[in-house]
């Protein structure tokens, strides 16, 4: 089969299309066909094996595991002895290991659910990495109902999940914070105020907020203190420091709140599934590459300017 291999760390180049053997299913796994998979900054992460941590998860001098890719979307083609809950045919989608590559194995008890009826793969595809970060996120925040939410980077896959989830799945007040392009997509999924950042910096706006999300890692608990509340949390999804910065703030009125959830709640998917078939949720898709143009599609994430997900599609396309 195709898949997208990488022998060593460093930028987008190093990846290219080869051919690999097939998986086979373990008993507690089904082989899918993928039809749809994504990149997201966390495959950048990997493959860049930045920060070092990484290295000792993935292998100290080279990648261990030589195929990327975390989300997919695509058809069940082989079921392993002890499956029970899944039959060949089903459309699913879910977090993977080794997805960008024609065939991948997922346990049955893993992320993996049916795609809601008429939900194309690609989009199926793009659903759930942002989603599980973001509510992770949010609940370690302790947002509820008539939380005053500031979403930073709210146009990013992290960013879209947590504008849906705090507004419509957690009853918040949501602002978003993005530049001018984004504006109207971020008012359709649900916030209730706008930022642009280009024009305004909300810690100098007077409001002040619970909770702020920096969804994009780009913002700092210190410049966002001045807009919290007391009490009020940084919820931040990347940089190390603010590990210790957490436990250091513990007890502080304002405090950093840094949540690791390895693996995701098994429960998440099926929330997730719930939530598009009640149409309170959506993916959003920005480029779509086919697999052969996965280091143009690498290149675009690792800009930064990507809205919502990148999708890359195999197999015979998206539908
Ligand atoms: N540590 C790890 O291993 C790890 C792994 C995976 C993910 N993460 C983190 O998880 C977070 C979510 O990633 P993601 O995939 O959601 O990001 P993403 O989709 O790549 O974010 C892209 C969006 O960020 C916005 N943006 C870029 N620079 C910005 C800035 N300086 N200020 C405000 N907005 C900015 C852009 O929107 P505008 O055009 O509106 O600015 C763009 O729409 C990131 O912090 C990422 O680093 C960490």
């Amino acid at each position: 089969m195709r898949a997208v291999v990488h022998d060593r760390y460093g930028p987008p180049e190093v990846l290219r299309v080869d051919e690999v053997e097939r998986p086979t299913p373990k008993d507690d796994e089904v082989l899918v066909r993928v039809h749809a998979t994504t990149v997201t900054q966390t495959d950048c992460h990997m493959r860049r094996a930045q920060p070092f941590f990484w290295r000792f998860m993935l292998g100290l001098r080279r990648p261990k595991r030589r195929i990327l890719g975390l989300e997919l979307a695509g058809e069940v083609v082989e079921l392993g002895r002890g499956i029970t809950r899944f039959e060949v045919g089903d459309r699913v989608f879910g977090m993977a290991y080794q997805a960008h590559a024609e065939y991948a194995c997922v346990r049955e008890g893993g992320l993996l659910e049916r795609i809601p009826a008429g939900m194309p793969f690609d989009e199926a595809a793009a659903v759930t990495d942002g989603f599980n970060q973001a509510l992770g996120h949010l609940r370690g925040a302790g947002v509820r109902e008539g939380t005053r939410l500031l979403v930073y980077g709210a146009s990013g896959s992290c960013g879209t999940a947590a504008v849906q989830l705090g507004k419509r799945h957690f009853g918040a007040h949501v602002t978003a914070v993005c530049d001018t392009r984004n504006v109207e997509l971020v008012r359709s999924l649900g916030a209730d105020e706008v930022v642009d950042y280009l024009q305004e910096d909300f810690t100098r706006t007077g409001e002040t907020y619970d909770v702020v999300l920096d969804a994009v890692g780009k913002h700092s608990y210190l410049r966002s203190r001045r807009a919290l509340n007391e009490p009020g949390s940084y919820a931040a999804t990347d940089r190390l420091y603010n590990i210790p910065l957490g436990l250091l703030t513990s007890r502080a009125k304002k405090r950093v709140v840094f949540t690791i959830e390895l693996p995701p709640p098994r429960e998440n998917p099926a929330l997730l599934k719930q939530l598009l078939e009640a149409g309170t949720y959506r993916a959003v898709v920005d480029r779509r590459y086919p697999l052969e143009d996965v280091i143009e599609a690498t290149r675009y994430v690792e800009s930064w300017q990507k809205v919502g997900n990148v999708v890359l599609t195999l197999n015979g396309g998206a539908r």
